[in-house]
């Protein structure tokens, strides 16, 4: 078991003073390119990160305890606005998608960082769904396990996400990216060997709260919809670039995002398969000037630490995830230098200071017990 799987099963033990029938986890995600396609039917790139949710849970009783915050809460079909309501939605969603479960306790806990844009929240749901899967028997297969906490998140939770995290925390490989198709639901692992090319994904926390992040991202969903109606299509995934004439203003701007975006995705792919890093890293600068200049979800920090990779000589970089804040990440053969300097030209303009991580494409979520 990984350490943080331990950490759950023993906080199990503290708590309910027995040992769990499950132990199982889930990662968090970064997405190589391929940002607020997955609502419009279209294409995304995530990989799993190193960084994980466990949960440890037998069948029977009504708590859920968090190790993190050490907090006890009711397993109810109720919200109280707290991390509870990420498993108490994956059980209701299950329940109304006609699966048999039944009453459950559980202890959490993580190593995610939350509210960054890594998708604590899918690792949780994702964590919680393979554990009620195997507790229950109920032999869901992880694509449907996947649908199933996008509708906890969206239903139960109240977040209008796509289904990006949830699939990127349940169907990843280690070594992989997965690239997916957010209308049809398939999914396939795309090998992701940085390490033999010398590169490491390095991921900049700029530490700038995703305040506007819900009304931003419900906005940028709602003129994506009306660009597809004035197009007379059902999702911009069905948009040509030629069609682009026929919109102007803030929808143009928001679906030529789109269209190049979804085209980039496959480019990277065909890269990838090529082992061609220098052209995924330049379609992942492409991608951000996109997310900057036309679907608008930058931010200062997030442009900054784009610019620095660039001058540094990073084959590619870009904010991942919502935007408004959270992450970026940078193709790099030099982590330690690109984050000094990165830390160093913060300071110099004021910025909060950001956190860094390095990861490798790692597994998808995992019952371990
Ligand atoms: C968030 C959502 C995803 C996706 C991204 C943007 O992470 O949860 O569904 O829309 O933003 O690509």
């Amino acid at each position: 078991m990984r350490e943080i799987e331990d950490r759950a099963a023993q906080a199990y033990r503290d708590r309910f003073g027995e040992a769990p029938e499950v132990v199982a986890s889930a990662p968090g995600r970064i997405n190589l390119i391929g940002e607020h396609t997955d609502y419009n039917g279209g294409f995304v790139l995530p990989c799993a990160v190193e960084r994980r949710v466990a949960v440890a849970a037998s069948r029977g009783g009504n708590e859920l305890y968090s190790a993190d915050f050490d907090e006890a809460r009711p397993m109810t079909k109720s919200r109280d606005s707290s991390w509870a309501d990420y498993p108490r939605g994956v059980a209701w969603a299950i329940g109304e998608a006609g699966y048999k479960s039944g009453a459950f306790r559980a202890a959490f806990a993580g190593d995610v960082p939350q509210g960054a844009g890594l998708s604590s929240s899918a690792a949780i749901e994702a964590a919680t769904a393979l554990a009620l899967d195997a507790l229950f028997g109920l032999g869901v297969d992880r694509k449907d396990l996947a649908v199933l906490c996008q509708r906890a998140e969206n239903e139960f939770v109240g977040v209008n996400s796509g289904i990006m995290d949830q699939y990127a925390s349940l169907l990843c490989e280690k070594g992989a990216a997965l690239l997916v198709d957010c209308r049809s639901l398939e999914a396939r692992s795309v090998p992701l060997d940085l390490r033999s090319a010398g590169l490491a994904l390095l991921v900049c926390d700029t530490r700038v709260e995703r305040g506007l992040a819900d009304t931003g991202y419900n906005d940028r969903r709602a003129a994506c919809e009306r660009a597809a109606r004035i197009l007379g299509v059902e999702q911009l995934r069905d948009a040509r670039e030629e069609d682009l004439g026929r919109l102007s203003g803030e929808e143009l701007e928001r679906a030529r995002h789109i269209v190049t975006e979804n085209a980039r995705v496959l480019e990277a792919v065909e890269a990838l398969r090529e082992e061609d890093f220098r052209e995924l890293g330049s379609l992942m600068y492409a991608s951000h000037a996109s997310m900057r200049d036309d679907f608008e979800i930058s931010t200062p920090e997030l442009d900054l630490f784009v610019e620095l990779a660039r001058e540094a000589g990073a084959p590619g970089a870009r904010l991942t995830g919502a935007g408004f804040g959270g992450c970026a990440i940078a193709l790099t053969s030099d982590s330690d230098t690109l984050s000094r300097n990165v830390r160093q030209k913060f300071a110099g303009r004021g910025f909060e200071e950001p956190a860094f991580y390095e990861f490798r494409p790692a597994s998808g979520a995992e019952v371990v017990r």
